[in-house]
């Protein structure tokens, strides 16, 4: 029963992590096989874990009620030193034990940890920052935050850095967690088979806003991801000069406060700035967490500090701007899109 009582508390913990369903952020649901790999031998270790408990517990609870004194029974057992069979059984059992356990485990920790980059790999340079994400694209020469986009069934390499402290990236759906730790590069590699938004999030107490420091991995079938990528690198120019009336006012709005920060479409930003937003119009979520609508838009811009407790330091409040100011510059942040409407 004392062994029952210690796992107990494991018990909750799965369930709590079986119940965190939202936006697949879960590892107990894989879906790659990276994931799959790592779930595998979370299930064999499991497995294992429990076939001992069950036969040690069955072992005790026996021994207890078997050897118990009885009421008017006070002979003595025999007193027996050392029992050279016993020792054998169980030395070897736990090394078989073991064993098993190794085998999968050397196995997998090399086919993880060979993040060799081929002809069709997509590489991703992926900085932590507080309290987002920014993701380059070597070879296409984009950058982007918040939004990782990548081709279904392709293998994708992430370098993996911090710009302050340290930061952990984690997809649940598509493998586990990789620090990211200021001055050195970590790398992984994911496959998602399947198109779909998988909810990444940072896994590392890294600050006051580390709770909604969220990310979304959007993987989309190699069309639309080269589409998105043409688009990324060499964006529209209604973008940047917009034609209609509102969008071309909050473009002005964007260049007199933002564009020293913020990117779009290879203008503006700066290395200590924030995300660019070349496609935000297109983001599922502001600032990774809110959902995507003109009052949140307008409630970020004007006081970040009070949405994402932190992010202040990076990026001050503009309360300044008047309604139509506002109006415009949201207008014009919401038509910015490199893919083409579906
Ligand atoms: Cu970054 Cu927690």
């Amino acid at each position: 029963m004392k062994n029952l009582w210690r796992v107990l508390p494991f018990s909750f913990i799965l369930l709590f992590l079986a119940g965190c369903g939202k936006q697949n952020l879960t590892a107990l649901d894989p879906r790659g096989p990276v994931a799959e790999m790592q779930h595998n031998l979370i299930g064999l270790s499991l497995l294992i874990m429990v076939f001992v408990i069950v036969v040690v517990a069955a072992i005790f609870i026996y021994v207890l009620v078997r050897f118990r004194e009885k009421p008017g029974d006070n002979h003595i057992p025999e007193q027996v030193e050392g029992n050279k069979n016993l020792e054998i059984i169980w030395t070897a059992i736990p090394i078989v034990l073991l064993i098993i356990l190794a085998i999968p485990n050397v196995m997998d920790t090399f086919t993880l940890a060979d993040t060799e980059v081929t002809d069709d790999t997509v590489v991703v340079n992926v900085t932590a920052h507080q309290y987002w994400w920014e993701f380059e694209y070597p070879d296409l020469e984009i950058t982007t935050g918040q939004d990782l986009y990548i081709p279904t069934d392709t293998r994708i390499v992430f370098n993996l850095e911090a710009s302050d402290v340290i930061h952990s990236f984690w997809i649940p759906a598509l493998a586990g967690k990789q620090d990211t730790v200021p001055g050195i590069t970590n790398d992984m590699w994911i496959e998602a088979p399947e198109e779909g938004v998988y909810l990444g999030k940072c896994a590392e107490l890294c600050g006051e806003g580390h709770w909604l420091m969220d990310f979304k991995v959007i993987a989309v079938d190699p069309d639309t991801f080269d589409e998105w990528a043409q688009g990324m690198a060499e964006p529209d120019s209604e973008l940047i000069e917009p034609t209609g009336e509102v969008a071309a006012e909050g473009r002005e709005v964007f260049e007199q406060n933002c564009l020293a920060c913020h990117a779009v479409g290879g203008e503006g930003g700066n290395p200590q700035g924030g995300p660019d937003l070349t496609n935000f119009g297109e983001r599922e979520n502001i600032a990774g967490f809110m959902d995507h609508n003109d009052e949140n838009l307008e409630a970020w811009i004007r006081d970040p500090e009070a949405e994402k407790p932190g992010s202040g330091v990076g990026m001050p409040g503009f309360d300044n701007l008047e309604d139509d100011e506002m109006d415009s510059l949201i207008d014009y942040l919401n038509s910015l899109k490199v893919l083409d409407d579906e």
